[in-house]
This record gives C-alpha cells, structure tokens and sequence, in this order.
C-alpha cells in the first residue's frame, strides 16, 4: 500500500487526479490540504469535499490552507478552470466538516505518526508544503517520496511566457521546498511532472465517449463530462483543439508508483525569482553520474501516454460503476 498526502488547489484536472487516486486499492489516501491556486481557498475547499461525498470518500481529512502565497499577491484562473474551479460541474455543497487543523499540521502530523512512508502529492502551488517546512525542517527525510505537478523545463510555461501555473502562483515557496533537498543525501528528491511531458497527455471527448459506452450515465461519468467539458472548450479556443491535458492525474500515477515507463533524469532545478519576465521559470542544470548524488530533483522526460490513459480511463470506469 501507498500511503498518499495530496496537497491541491482543487479545479478540474486534480479533481480528475482524485477519481483516479479513489479507483487505486493499493492506495491510502491519509488526507488532503487545500491551498489557493486555480481558485481562491474557499472554493478550493469547497470542491474538495464536494468532489469526495461524489466518489462516496467522506472519511478523509481535508485541511484548510494557505489563502495567499508567501510573498506575492494571489489571482487566480478562473478562465481555465471556471469560476467554481470544476467547470460546468455544479456539485452540491458537502456537509462534512473541516479537519480543525491547517493545512501545515496536516502535512506535519501524517509524516510524524508514518515516518519514512507518506508519498506527498501536490497538485497545487507548494505554499502549504513551505509553510510546513518552516514548523518542521525535517519534512524531507520524514517522507518516503515527493511527486510534485509543476514547472516548465523547455521553458514554454501556461502563464508568462516561461512559467507554469503552480511554481508562477508562489515560486518562493517552491524555491524553498528544492532547496530544502540541496546537498543532502536522503534517499528521495523531488520528482517534478512538468507541462513538457503533462501536456502530451490528452485526453479527448472520444475518452469520454467511450467511457460512457462501457458503463452508461452516472453521476461520476456526468461529472466528468461537465468538468472536463470545460477544459476541453478552454483548450479548443487556446490551442485549436478539444483536449484535456491531464497535468495533475500524471503526478497522480507517479506518486500511486505505477509503471508507466517514466524516465527521470537528474537535475538541480532552480527557480527564477527575479526575472523581469521569466518569474516563476523552473531552470534545470541536469546531471549525470557521480554528480546526480546533488540533485535536488528528478524530472519525468518522459512517459508512456497511452499507458497513462488506459489507466485512467481503467480508473474512471471503475468509479462511474
Ligand atoms: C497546473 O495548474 C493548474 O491549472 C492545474 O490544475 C495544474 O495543477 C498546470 O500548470
Ligand atoms: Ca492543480
């Protein structure tokens, strides 16, 4: 089993990553921290747990988080994501209660009672992962692994030219997580899905066409058509074609440890943080051999798409039965 923290900032394509982490019987997912990014932390807490009384999981903590990045101001994507952050999905509001604890001391109390064997998933901007650190230096050697959803590393971002959405929301707070993996030999380093390799994974209407051949119209397949339908109209105005990258459901199947014939290669990844225009770009010096030991990451290059696919779609099926 794989004991699984998610950290996101719940618009449409972690709540996709969540379905997937729900089909997974060799998953323990232990909680979820919430943090601003595609929409304010409100709404972000709000489809969390709309989206976890919708796949029936209504015994996993969700934790408040960070409403606004370390340093910067906050705005977020509600082109891309909607104004509720799930599409047209219109999910009825949960009447589960919060975790009382914040986002920070949920992250802190999972590696603490589990030591050596919480596998961090963040989908969302690293604010809440940061904030933790700060309380708990030794985070790092705590976890089993981090699989983080973020950066750019042939430098075409989503936001600013250069940038990728969750390093651009709050590059101080990723800064800190990689250089928290500087120079120090702890078994793991960050692996760090980025919009080079997430955005060759598309999914398309025809996905979801078949999807609804298999097991008809349910409430999980109807989401997905409405959440999904809007990411899928975004991207046919932006890039000319109705797809659905599926950023946040990659990092998902890294982090559940499947084999999807993901290549690694080891980097000391630095984050712009002054650039007049490039803020917020992820800069990799890749390394190889002896000096791989410095890395403070290991960035996927590449993966089997149609591998990632079926496996979600598996997952989809499976939860809209
Ligand atoms: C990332 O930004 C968000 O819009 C997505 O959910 C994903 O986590 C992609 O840049
Ligand atoms: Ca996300």
């Amino acid at each position: 089993t794989t004991r699984i923290l998610l950290d996101a900032d719940t618009g449409i394509d972690d709540a996709v990553a969540l379905v997937y982490l729900l089909a997974q019987e060799d998953v323990d997912l232990v909680g979820i921290a919430c943090t601003a990014g595609n929409v304010g932390v409100d709404h972000v807490v709000r489809n969390t747990l709309a989206v976890l009384d919708l796949l029936g999981a209504t015994d996993i903590p969700v934790a408040r988080g960070a409403a606004l990045p370390l340093v910067q101001p906050f705005a977020a994507a509600d082109a891309v994501h909607g104004e509720s952050g799930l599409g047209h999905a219109r999910l009825a509001a949960s009447s589960r209660s919060l975790d009382p604890r914040s986002a920070a001391e949920l992250w802190i109390d999972a590696v603490r009672a589990h030591p050596g064997e919480i596998v961090g998933l963040v989908t969302g901007p690293l604010t809440n992962i940061a904030l933790a650190l700060r309380l708990e230096p030794r985070l790092p050697e705590l976890l089993r692994g981090l699989v983080v959803m973020g950066g750019a590393f042939e430098h075409r971002g989503n936001v600013g030219g250069t940038a990728e959405w969750n390093i651009f929301v709050d590059p101080e707070a990723a800064a800190m997580v990689l250089d928290a993996y500087r120079g120090r030999d702890l078994g793991h380093v960050p692996v760090l899905c980025g919009l080079d390799i997430t955005e060759r994974v598309l999914l398309t209407p025809q996905h979801l066409d078949e999807l609804r051949r298999m097991t008809g119209e349910s409430p999980v397949s109807r989401f997905l058509d409405d959440a999904l339908g809007h990411y899928f109209d975004y991207h046919a105005r932006e890039v000319g074609r109705a797809v659905a990258p599926l950023h946040d459901p990659l990092a998902a199947v890294i982090a559940a440890g499947r084999d999807v014939r993901q290549e690694l290669r080891a980097a000391t990844v630095e984050i712009e943080l002054r650039g007049e225009h490039t803020r917020g770009m992820t800069v990799p010096r890749w390394v190889s051999g002896a000096g791989a030991a410095g890395a403070n990451a290991q960035v996927v290059r590449d993966v089997d798409v149609d591998a990632v696919l079926a496996v979600m779609l598996r997952a989809f099926e499976e939860m809209s039965r």
